[in-house]
């Protein structure tokens, strides 16, 4: 048997019988004043570690202290490489670090597409936000036209390259991945289990030849209280991003339950 397919038979093992809870993490976008926000929460009820919400920067002083006494985890969607300046409408490290924040997004598919953000950039911000002591989740995801052109496991693989390419290997250990095929944000129809299954395990089997190791691998694109639990059982997936059903308290409650189950 050659060690690819022993290597994918031993985390198999591994994910089925030493498995941590999922990471839950909801992204709410352009979504929830202050007042929705204190509302979610109180309807959400405490949490037990492994959920974090990257919230609006407008929301995140007022709830941080809310999210804290429910046990989530939180961070901004976004962040500057640079800790003060002239960057009109940025955030930086600094303004974060007083919040608590524990965890960065970076690279968002919509940040990537509306907003141009680079692999350039992003090599900048994720060692910034490493070296800065957060932990961050870096998002890489193909096009539908790459996906179908062949084209997705150039793709993602360079991503995580170029976004990585600035980081020491104990560096590392504070990124997580989640990986959003673009064509399946904010659908309603997330990725079959079979594509997830082959994308997941190539990623871990790439970062294994690159790195060594694997890391947490997330899945997102719309993912709901109903598909949490099937995409949840595939064993190379260590979590969910989740941006409209993390709207929905009843509906995150389901899939955080969901998460402590499988
Ligand atoms: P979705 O978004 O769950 O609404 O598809 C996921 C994301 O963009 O992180």
């Amino acid at each position: 048997m050659d060690r690819t397919k022993v290597d994918q038979i031993i985390h198999e093992v591994v994910a089925k019988y030493f498995r941590k809870p999922l990471i839950v993490a909801g992204n709410w976008k352009m979504n929830m004043t202050v007042r929705e926000g204190l509302d979610f929460l109180e309807k959400l009820g405490s949490t037990e570690g492994n959920v974090l919400i990257f919230p609006p920067y407008t929301t995140l002083a007022v709830l941080a202290p809310e999210m804290k006494k429910r046990g989530i985890l939180y961070g901004p969607q976004n962040f500057h490489y640079e800790d003060s300046g002239a960057f009109t409408g940025e955030i930086s490290i600094p303004m974060i670090r007083e919040l608590g924040c524990s965890f960065l997004l970076a690279g968002h598919s919509e940040r990537r597409g509306y907003y141009n953000e680079t692999d350039e950039a992003l090599g900048k911000k994720v060692a910034k936000g490493i070296r800065s002591g957060f932990q961050v989740m870096l998002c890489i995801g193909e096009s539908l036209e790459e996906r179908r052109s062949g084209q997705w496991q150039r793709k993602l693989t360079e991503q995580i390259v170029l976004d990585l390419r600035k980081l020491e290997k104990e560096e590392l250990d504070s990124i997580l991945i989640a990986y959003e095929p673009i064509w399946a944000i904010g659908t309603g129809v997330s990725a079959s289990l079979e594509e997830i299954n082959e994308t997941h395990s190539f990623l871990k089997m790439t970062m294994r030849e690159m790195f060594g190791r694997d890391l947490p691998l997330l899945y997102g694109g719309s993912v709901n209280e109903k598909n949490a639990q099937e995409i949840g059982s595939c064993p190379y997936v260590d979590g969910f991003l989740i941006g409209g059903a993390s709207l929905n308290p009843e509906k995150f409650r389901k899939i955080i339950e969901v998460s402590r189950g499988v």
